[in-house]
């Protein structure tokens, strides 16, 4: 039978985590590009970057509603479904409008254990015109998993996500 699969994979040849971010943007850039749908493209994202980072052990969107994070598309173990704003990593994340990178979870005052094995994460605002849409949230089973590289990148990717939903989602 003539089967052409259309499903479209990410490929990354680097093993050092700033070259396998390097990699990976611009795919998740053409990934984005060719689907209009907000939900369909942030859960292919999450999907990319769990595939791609073996040190991940969770990595979700939290997305604002009336005040509260939602929990949006994730891959991993079931996890919290809202945080209030202002609490736990995210929670201060989207009220202090910065990344917030953790090394240790058990030294952050207020962290919210969702994943009791949680070690490390990092969490990501998405900002756009100084409004705060939601965050992104990763977490890893070892600790200082995280750290300028995974900040600076990370940041990036959500500038994309906000570059290509800014006149339906962001507004
Ligand atoms: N640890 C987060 C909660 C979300 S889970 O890690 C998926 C926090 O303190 O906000």
């Amino acid at each position: 039978m003539d089967f052409k699969s259309t499903m479209e994979n990410i490929t990354i040849n680097s093993t050092q985590k700033k070259e396998q971010y390097k990699e990976l943007l611009p795919q998740i850039e053409s990934l984005i590009s060719t689907e209009n749908n907000f939900v369909a493209n942030i859960a292919n994202i999450t999907a990319a970057l769990k595939s791609t980072f073996s040190y991940y052990s969770w990595v979700g969107f939290y997305l604002m509603e009336n005040n509260e994070l939602v929990l949006g598309p994730f891959q991993g173990n079931i996890a919290c479904t809202r945080i209030a704003f202002g609490k736990g990593v995210c929670g201060t994340s989207a009220k202090e409008k910065k990344t917030i990178i953790v090394p240790d979870v058990h030294k952050f005052p207020g962290h919210i254990f969702c994943d009791g094995n949680s070690k490390s994460e990092i969490v990501i605002p998405i900002l756009y015109n100084n409004k705060v849409y939601g965050v992104l949230d990763v977490d890893s089973y070892e600790f200082n998993s995280f750290d300028e590289i995974d900040m600076v990148y990370l940041e990036q990717l959500v500038s994309l996500i906000i570059q290509k939903h800014k006149d339906t989602i962001f507004r």
